[in-house]
């Protein structure tokens, strides 16, 4: 039996949050029958966001986003320092990131572009100084407008420097002369077009990690009895730099420019990925679409229309499976891939949340497409921990006990 399993099965859960004071609590064990295997569910609270905090660079929101700390558990479990890690949904980048962190190379793949725009430039972040700089040389007008009608979030003077701004990225790239300065303060703005606190750009709004329609942000103002006011931009854009920064020091972002430059970031298909080598990957660890229930391209249609880029023709790549059955093809497909990639005795760690209360067990599904593309199931690992306000983000109810859960199915490639 792997190591990593035996530690499972021994995990008892110091810190605890969800049972009594100090008590120990151990894992509970439940075994579910496929043809004819007996797969082991492992639960118990193997990481909470108090346990060690996650680095500050990881700060940036995006929908159905997991917590650092569930890739952490298995980069750590699981993989040694300078092996690498590979997410093949990566959204706002927090497996590939975690693996830099922990020294690992990093591999990370996502359909929609905003993934990479949101992960690159925190992979080799520049100095507060340099953004410091380079901010002080944008010049920004104020007698622009936007192409669409942003009045109801924007301020006049705010949306001038805004759409300064976007014109300002628009002419680097096309010019290609976009460099590492630029592409942070990109990933920065895009994460402030739109909140809930005078941190962002925008007048009051929410959630924080996509843009309500303009319709809709009429009836928040019309409600709240609220106009925009002005937001320096510039200031909101370092004000944000140096919180991301704060973790940082000189011995961590050395070790994560080295590892920047092994990575490999890339906008595919992840079911169809030639760039990765066969049997390369130590650890994949990832958390897919599930079903229809978020829609990646049109919930970020602010972020992609700041970045120049077309919502819809994203969308049309994004495969919105309805059923389980669609799901299911689409997943196996997947999986296909990650076999070829994985090296042998390797790992697959697949997140899927809690569906419908629970009513559909994507995690089972996951257990039958693992095992038939030739993998070792090893088991489920079930994270519950004490509900949180973001994991109400994509739609999972609070269950009956008040928990939040992820389940995590784990694979073993053969020798
Ligand atoms: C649940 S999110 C992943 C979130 C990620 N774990 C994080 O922490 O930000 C799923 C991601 O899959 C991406 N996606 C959807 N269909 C895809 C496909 N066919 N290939 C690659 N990525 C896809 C979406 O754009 C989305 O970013």
């Amino acid at each position: 039996m792997s190591n990593f399993i035996k530690y499972i099965e021994n995990f008892n859960l110091q810190d605890n949050s969800l049972f009594f004071d100090n008590d120990k609590y151990s894992t509970r064990i439940e075994n579910f029958k496929y043809n004819g295997f007996s797969i082991p569910k492992y639960i118990n609270e193997f990481w909470t966001s108090k346990q060690r905090q996650a680095n500050s660079l990881h700060e940036v929101s995006y929908r159905a986003c997991f917590k650092p700390q569930l890739p952490r558990f298995f980069i750590e479990g699981l993989t040694e320092e300078k092996d690498t890690v590979y997410d093949p949904f990566s959204g706002r980048g927090t497996s590939a990131l975690e693996a830099s962190l922990l020294n690992r190379k990093a591999i990370a793949n996502d359909i929609n572009p905003l993934s990479l725009i949101l992960l690159k430039p925190r992979l080799n972040p520049p100095t507060i100084s340099e953004i410091n700089k380079r901010l002080n040389e944008i010049i920004f007008s104020y007698n622009l407008t936007s192409d669409i009608d942003l009045s109801m979030f924007y301020d006049e003077n705010t949306l001038s420097e805004l759409v300064s701004l976007k014109n300002y990225l628009i002419e680097k790239k096309d010019n290609n002369t976009e460099d590492e300065v630029d592409d942070w303060i990109r990933m920065v703005a895009t994460n402030r077009l739109t909140g809930h606190s005078k941190g962002f750009f925008s007048v009051f709004t929410l959630p924080p990690n996509q843009a309500v329609s303009q319709k809709s942000q009429i009836r928040i103002n019309e409600k709240r009895q609220q106009t925009p006011d002005y937001r320096n931009i510039k200031k909101l854009i370092l004000g944000k730099s140096k919180q991301l920064l704060s973790g940082i020091n000189t011995n961590t972002r050395k070790m994560l420019s080295e590892n920047y430059n092994s990575s490999l970031l890339l906008n595919l298909d992840a079911r169809d990925t030639p760039q990765i080598k066969d049997n390369s990957i130590s650890l994949t660890v990832t958390s897919p679409p599930f079903l229809d229930l978020v829609q990646y391209a049109n919930d970020n249609w602010l972020r992609l229309w700041f970045n120049n880029l077309n919502a819809d023709e994203i969308a049309r790549n994004i495969v919105m499976a309805k059923t389980e059955e669609q799901w299911h093809n689409f997943i196996f497909d997947v999986f296909k891939e990650l076999f070829r990639i994985t090296k042998p005795n390797a790992y697959i760690a697949f997140e899927v949340g809690d569906l419908k209360n629970g009513k559909v067990k994507l995690d089972e599904i996951v257990v039958s497409i693992g095992i038939e593309v030739g993998l070792k199931c090893l088991g489920i690992i079930i994270n519950e921990q004490v509900f949180t306000k973001t994991s109400n983000i994509w739609g999972v109810k609070n269950n009956h006990k008040g928990t939040n859960t992820n389940r995590i199915v784990i694979f073993q490639k053969g020798s």
